[in-house]
């Protein structure tokens, strides 16, 4: 089959995923591998693409112009959600319709839909006019792609094509927010606890024991490096110096926090370029969009 590489060009990307194609594709949050979502074939040469176990659901990702109800159920909070963060990087677990075929849902009766507000994601999505799923576009359990560039080095010629839309700006995955009989944030994200208590007037249920949401492994988003964890630039400081004689570390520290949300994966990815055994992270503040920041950085430090 014939691969094309890194492009720009979305009407080549809509041919490719029409004819059953899978290809790399940009938006605000990380890069997504995308199929057509009604196309078993696809969908499957996407799980196997990833090396990800066929029982782990996928995002289906719309158009701003589709009608989200004939894919979910929206009950008033979904309603609320979506009216306030849509095009945006939230994703909502709620109810699936008849239109969602057990193989993107892994036989669950239940989807998790977002509307992308990337505007070559939109442009994809309104000329395909069909939903795309899109998990994030690396192999299963490593770090998510931000750039074009990232996705070439995971995944190559496995892909039809990667439609290059820059930077990501948000840097970090969607807000997974489940909106069925509880309201519960099963994936911190930019969109924070705060925006969703002051959007649907509900406290959201702490997320607790076995993760609802399969994939949401522990070890997870992980770089070949070691990730330690540290309260303060001083303690990141005093660690490096200990062991930079012996061994190469690499230091990850921003003072602006979407920064750091932005550039994250990308400094993991250049830790493991330049053959560092340890990267020293310093901790976010525990609020907004650090508490994503600080999620990320717990599954990356796992152990494997
Ligand atoms: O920002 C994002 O959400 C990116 C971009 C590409 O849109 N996508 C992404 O997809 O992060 P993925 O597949 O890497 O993560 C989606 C998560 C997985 O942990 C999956 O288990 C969960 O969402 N999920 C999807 N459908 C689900 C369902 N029906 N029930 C429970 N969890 C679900
Ligand atoms: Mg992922």
């Amino acid at each position: 089959m014939t691969t094309y590489g890194i492009s720009t060009d979305v009407s080549l990307a809509v041919d490719i995923l029409m004819s059953g194609g899978i290809i790399g594709m940009p938006t605000e949050t990380v890069y997504g591998l995308a199929a057509c979502a009604l196309d078993e074939g696809a969908v499957h040469r996407v799980f196997d693409t990833k090396g990800r176990p066929r029982n782990h659901p996928l995002i289906v990702h719309l158009s701003s112009s589709a009608d989200f109800r004939t894919w979910g159920v929206f009950n008033s909070d979904a309603e609320a959600l979506a009216t306030s963060f849509w095009p945006g990087p939230l994703t909502l677990l709620v109810p699936r319709t008849s239109l969602v075929p057990d193989w993107v849902t892994g036989g669950r009766d239940t989807v998790a839909l977002r509307v992308p507000s990337h505007p070559l994601a939109q442009e994809l999505l309104r000329r395909a006019d069909t939903g795309l799923v899109a998990p994030s576009a690396n192999k299963f359990g490593r770090v998510s792609p931000t750039t074009a560039h990232h996705v070439l080095e995971d995944l190559d010629t496995e892909v039809d094509l990667i439609l290059d839309g820059g930077e990501c700006e948000v840097g970090l995955e969607s807000t997974i927010v489940e909106c069925i009989d509880v309201l519960q944030i099963l994936r911190p994200g930019q969109i924070s606890t705060e925006d969703i208590i002051r959007v649907t007037g509900k406290i959201p249920k702490e997320t607790t024991g076995p993760s609802r949401a399969p994939g949401m492994l522990t070890s997870h988003y992980a770089p070949q490096a070691q990730v330690m964890i540290v309260d303060s630039l001083e303690e990141a400081k005093t660690i490096e110096a200990q062991h930079s004689t012996l061994r190469k570390v690499h230091l990850l520290h921003f003072s602006n926090v979407a920064s750091y949300a932005e550039h994250l994966y990308d400094e993991l990815r250049i830790a493991d370029h330049n053959k560092c055994e340890i990267v020293i992270a310093v901790r976010a503040p525990s609020t907004g969009i650090g508490i994503a920041i600080n999620d990320r950085l717990a599954k990356a430090a796992a152990d494997r």
